[in-house]
């Protein structure tokens, strides 16, 4: 058993949400639950994922996401390569339910 921490993700509009799970992108973690966001290379660098954080802390896996620093300081990521540091809320108009959890 781990005692690792879980943040709740919110998508808007959709009202979508899912669990950080440890170790893995928001990406990553959305499709755990069975729920798609637009994405790409999986990197950082395309830009396909990005999305506005409207509430929430995040933290990058990787040095240099593709984002300026101005783009970061009105809030975007890609969550491609970003883990939740608390509940998070997104908006992300292309999320979708692949499935039921
Ligand atoms: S999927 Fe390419 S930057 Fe996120």
């Amino acid at each position: 058993m781990t005692n690792e921490k879980r943040f709740l993700v919110t998508l808007q509009p959709s009202d979508l949400q899912f669990e950080q799970v440890s170790a893995l992108s928001l990406l990553q973690s959305a499709l755990l639950a069975g729920i798609r966001m637009p994405n790409s290379c999986r990197n950082g660098t395309c830009r396909t994922c990005l999305c506005k954080l409207s509430t929430g802390e995040i933290a990058y896996q990787i040095e240099w996401p593709g984002l300026t620093r101005e783009e970061k300081a009105e809030g975007w990521l890609l969550p491609c390569v970003a883990e939740a540091r608390s509940d998070l809320q997104l908006e992300v108009p292309g999320a979708l339910r692949l499935r039921e959890k």
